[in-house]
């Protein structure tokens, strides 16, 4: 646990927004400015609430919307009973008001990592002025509602001081759930002028990838755990590889514990040069197959299995800028994959009508020769899984605008 304050001031002069990167600042606990960090980066957070950012799980503080709530009586000057529905409370982002936020962080390990929730929050507001104007009170009588109404207006500190504790509870407990947003992990953006640039993208895709373990709607994006691929025909080749492959069901595992071990995007050529780790990587499918291997009949179909150790996934993504609503974005044009692997080992059942003998024997052919077949028909492989994972980054680039995600230029 961990306990520190975040005093938050809204000054409409003073505007720092331009100072600060783009994008939702996530801050590492590790980092010495951690306090700092999270300061700006709740301030930054806020002043961009004019608007619900869907991505982030954050809505709109302009107006912050309250759809109930209910204060009990106190006792004192505001000894009444406050209920309210569509509680809209403007200029939050944009206001002379203090709101000191004090959260009590735990922490808590995902994938790994140590991350940050909100265990506890505190809201303090202090105000310089605060004019109020209730409509209907009374069932409509003017001259109570207007007294009533200047009444609260002339003892605005008393009402505030007194009332206040119910609405710092109320709000506390919504700036938590904001704030809470922002320290859970999402996509990390980076920007392109930070010195550690390169390093602070490589681990952002590395985490983007380790998180796939879930699918991402808001991305677009599809679990990992597997990779699912409906169906893939491949046509019989010449060579060693001259079977017609046709599968269903074609599952990868292990995608999600990759290490990216380069992500080098060049801002001038636009391209994007990957290279993806993977210590172990199964794949799982129905399978059909008809033509010879190594110049040996192979024909049946079943279940097989192919497990690669020690593969690298490396991938170059040429991208193409396009403008949307006057904001730049990337695609990608083009996209290449090279696989390699130190082994593999796989087995394909019933194959020849389910004869042991035949099967046993072109089973140990295959792994006998691993290196040659897998020289001799990845590139069918590599199309396949390329136009997968540029389709995946597509979808990505399509909902962010290059600012958003690498800085302005
Ligand atoms: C306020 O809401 C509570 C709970 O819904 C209800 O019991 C109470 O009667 C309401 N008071 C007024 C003044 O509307
Ligand atoms: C393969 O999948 C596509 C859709 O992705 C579908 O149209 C096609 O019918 C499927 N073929 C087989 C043999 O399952
Ligand atoms: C593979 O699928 C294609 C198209 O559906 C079909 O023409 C071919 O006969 C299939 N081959 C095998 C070996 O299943
Ligand atoms: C396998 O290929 C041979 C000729 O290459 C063809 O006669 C046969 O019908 C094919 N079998 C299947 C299941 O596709
Ligand atoms: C991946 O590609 C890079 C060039 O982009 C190259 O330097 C590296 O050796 C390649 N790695 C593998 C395992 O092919």
């Amino acid at each position: 646990m961990r306990n520190f304050a975040v005093a938050v001031w809204f000054l409409a002069s003073v505007c720092t927004c331009a100072k600060l990167p783009p994008g939702f600042k996530k801050c590492d606990r590790e980092q010495r400015d951690f306090d700092e960090c999270v300061a700006k980066a709740a301030e930054y957070a806020i002043r961009q609430l004019d608007r619900p950012l869907k991505r982030f799980g954050l809505p709109s503080l302009e107006p912050l919307e309250i759809r109930d709530i209910s204060v009990g009586p106190g006792r004192g000057a505001v000894a009444f009973e406050q209920n309210f529905t569509y509680l809209h409370v403007f200029e939050l982002t944009n206001v002379q008001v203090t709101y000191t936020l004090n959260f009590e962080l735990e922490e808590y390990v995902k994938n790994g990592k140590k991350f940050y929730r909100v265990a506890d929050g505190k809201l303090v507001m202090a105000t310089e002025n605060l004019r109020a104007n209730l409509k209907n009170l009374f069932d409509g009588d003017k001259v109570l509602e207007a007294q009533i109404n200047k009444v609260i207006n002339d003892n605005w500190e008393l009402v505030l001081d007194q009332a206040k504790g119910s609405y710092e509870v109320i709000l506390g407990k919504y700036f938590s759930a904001i704030f809470d947003n922002l320290l859970t992990p999402g996509f990390k953006t980076c920007n392109r002028h930070r010195s550690d640039f390169k390093e602070c993208i490589r681990q952002a895709v590395e985490d983007a990838i380790r998180q796939l373990k879930k699918p991402m709607k808001e991305f677009g994006l599809p679990g990992l755990e597997p990779q699912k691929i409906l169906n893939i025909s491949i046509e019989a080749g010449t060579g060693p590889v001259a079977f017609d492959q046709n599968f269903t069901y074609f599952h990868t595992f292990g995608l999600t514990l990759g290490e990216v071990r380069q992500f080098d995007i060049d801002f001038v050529t636009e391209t994007v040069a990957m290279e993806c780790f993977f210590p172990k990587v199964t794949y799982e499918f129905e399978f059909s197959f008809n033509g010879t291997v190594m110049s040996l009949p192979l024909t049946g179909q079943g279940f097989g299995w192919i497990v690669m150790e020690k593969m690298t996934y490396n991938m170059t993504f040429k991208l193409e800028r396009y403008a949307k609503h006057g904001r730049k974005f990337y695609r990608v044009a083009d996209e290449k994959l090279v696989l390699s692997t130190k082994s593999i080992r796989s087995r394909f059942e019933n194959l020849f009508d389910g004869d042991k003998v035949l099967g046993d024997r072109i089973n140990k052919v295959i792994n006998d020769n691993w290196d040659i077949l897998f020289d001799a028909g990845k590139g069918n492989y590599e199309i396949i899984f390329g136009k997968y994972f540029a389709a995946m980054f597509d979808n990505v680039l399509a909902r962010a605008s290059i600012a958003e995600l690498f800085g302005g230029p």
